[in-house]
């Protein structure tokens, strides 16, 4: 069941996306467009965009954009029908009373993934998952500690779950949506997690979302991990998140493992979160920065993990967060260290956790031999070059004066080297976010991989089209005049929204990015956010006229290479061409 388009068009209207937005986002005035700092991402110059005239935001930097709906899904977190039930609350509009069982898949996917849960939980405590349940006890974990967690056993069989779920009424295509079940040769279905204990991934909000299972040996993969699905989103969760956001420190500890989180929490330190084994994004960054200012990253000892502990810590500090970083000496993880020294060794361990820069600058030490004279120069230049990230200048000064101890010369020499690299990188920072903003079309290709383009040039005619269209719904004339239709289009995104402009058109109705949101998926929605943005050009006519050529001229070839007769296939081109000019002038 949908939302009707009326309802979508009415609650946009009420809610300005210009007064949503400016709830997260400081917007100026540029132009006929708003700009700010993109919250999507990390910037210092805003390349984010608001159209108040189309309804939409557009970022120019990561390509987020959408209509106000996409706005709320991306920035609350939300399905697209939470957000509408969100901006309805927010306007004081009543939900229309059809539209109340909007969110029933997803309410049905959640709690098939909870029954789930619970099947491998009972199936834990059962003789067949009493190996998985000595598995846990072997590595530590108290009994309360696996049912805190509702950790679990997936049994060594094909079909367990598969059968629990399909008797409890869901479909087999319910579970493979979520990546409970695959597809087999012979067209069944057989259980994903087989023999593993599990691991349910719980969201902020208590729902289970996800699921990691472990082999109880050594064979690989050691884990494995439900797919993106509807519910689950790897780069914008954190595993254990629903537990750390009720501790009452402004502090996070960042882990790498499941069991890391685990026996951290164990030993009483709830604040603990894990990455998911990924590196971390930017959105984690975000997440983590509602309900902390300080993470504390405690990664594997190895030179991998230290080596991911920097790149995290190089995320996190944009996100306004202060970093520390902890090193753990004689174990290979916080798990195996907690285990072997207890929970007061650890909590001395997070005492004396490093800053970030005190660890990046003993990295930087030891790739240098301060010896000799040149080992000391290498050692000031690459510490120069580090220390001019810092936003802060008194945190420059103090660092400086470390740094310059180590090299042994004055702080003021340094000072001065920072700053030469401060302005520097200032001015790189700067070109960078310039470049991007005033070419954005030197990006020809969506962000997201499953839409991009095969024939880049038709699909930029393509876009043109949808961008006249929502401009001039007039020009839909002139498309039919053409004998070009949303069929001729190669993109199949750009076609559904063409399709959906046309029938906007002939209905009479205004184009209403409001009503597209349901229709598309957020990441459709970015790409129509950056069509929408581009700068209009004047000229429809002559610009509309090239836009159409273009798709013909690739019909043409296509017949050709479909063995029709290219001579026909051309004079059909010469024709239309000919046609359409007529119809415009
Ligand atoms: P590690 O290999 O460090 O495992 O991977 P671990 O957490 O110490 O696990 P134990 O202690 O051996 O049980 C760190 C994290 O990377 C992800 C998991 O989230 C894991 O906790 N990972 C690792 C996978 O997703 N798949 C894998 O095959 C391995
Ligand atoms: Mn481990």
């Amino acid at each position: 069941m949908a939302f009707s388009d009326t309802f979508l068009d009415e609650l946009a209207a009420r809610c300005d996306i210009y007064e949503i937005v400016s709830r997260y986002v400081t917007l100026k005035k540029s132009g006929s467009n708003w700009f700010g700092l993109c919250p999507f991402h990390t910037e210092k110059t805003g390349s984010f965009s608001v159209n108040t005239e189309k309804q939409i935001y557009h970022c120019f930097g990561c390509g987020a954009g959408g209509s106000v709906y996409n706005f709320i899904m991306q920035i609350e977190n939300l399905t697209f029908p939470e957000a509408v039930e969100f901006l309805a609350n927010l306007a004081g509009v009543p939900l229309p009373a059809q539209d109340a069982g909007v969110s029933d898949n997803r309410k049905r996917l959640l709690e098939l993934n909870r029954d789930a849960a619970r099947f491998f939980y009972q199936t834990l405590s059962s003789p067949e998952g009493r190996v998985g349940y000595e598995y846990l006890l072997g590595r530590g974990l108290k009994p309360g500690t696996i049912k805190r967690y509702g950790l679990g056993f997936a049994p060594d069989s094909w079909d367990s779950l598969l059968n629990a779920m399909t008797e409890k009424g869901y479909t087999k295509s319910e579970l493979r949506e979520l990546g409970l079940i695959k597809p087999n040769q012979r067209g069944g279905f057989y259980d994903q997690f087989r023999n593993r204990v599990m691991f349910p991934i719980i969201d902020i909000r208590g729902n289970v979302i996800a699921f990691g299972g472990r082999v109880m040996d050594d064979s690989k993969p050691k884990y494995l991990n439900s797919p993106e699905t509807k519910l689950f989103s790897k780069s914008r969760n954190l595993f254990s998140l629903n537990f750390a956001k009720k501790s009452a420190s402004r502090r996070l500890i960042l882990a790498e493992g499941y069991m890391d989180v685990i026996a951290l929490n164990q030993a009483g330190f709830t604040e603990a979160v894990a990455s998911l084994g990924t590196a971390l994004t930017q959105e984690q960054a975000k997440l983590m920065k509602r309900f902390a200012d300080e993470v504390v990253i405690s990664y594997d000892a190895d030179n991998a993990g230290q080596n991911a502990a920097a790149r995290a810590a190089e995320i996190l500090k944009p996100a306004d967060l202060k970093v520390r970083i902890l090193k753990i000496p004689g174990a290979k993880d916080p798990d195996e260290f907690i285990r072997e020294h207890g929970r007061e060794a650890f909590s001395a361990l997070l005492e004396r956790s490093e800053d970030h820069m005190e660890f990046t600058l003993e990295r930087i030490r030891n790739n240098f031999d301060l010896t000799t004279d040149e080992g000391r120069v290498g050692f000031l230049k690459e510490a120069a070059k580090a220390l001019a990230r810092l936003s802060s200048p008194i945190e420059r000064e103090i660092y400086a004066s470390r740094a310059a101890e180590s090299g042994n010369v004055g702080k003021d020499a340094l000072l001065s080297e920072i700053e030469r690299n401060r302005r520097a990188y200032l001015r790189r920072v700067k070109n960078e976010e310039t470049r991007r903003l005033l070419s954005p079309e030197k990006s020809v290709q969506p962000v997201s991989r499953a839409l991009r383009y095969e024939d880049v040039r038709t699909a930029r005619a393509e876009e043109g089209i949808i961008a006249l269209l929502s401009r001039e719904p007039a020009f839909a004339q002139t498309l039919q005049a053409a004998g070009i239709g949303p069929e001729d289009f190669t993109s199949p995104f750009l076609k559904k929204i063409c399709a959906f402009l046309l029938e906007q058109a002939q209905a009479g109705n205004s184009v209403s990015s409001g009503a597209l949101s349901q229709f598309l998926a957020p990441e459709e929605m970015s790409e129509l956010g950056r069509i929408l943005s581009a700068p209009d050009m004047g000229d429809h006519q002559s610009a509309g006229r090239d836009y159409i050529r273009i798709i013909q001229e690739t019909q043409a070839k296509h017949a050709v290479a479909s063995g029709e007769d290219p001579l026909l296939a051309m004079r059909d081109l010469h024709k239309e061409k000919k046609s359409y000019g007529g119809s415009l002038s």
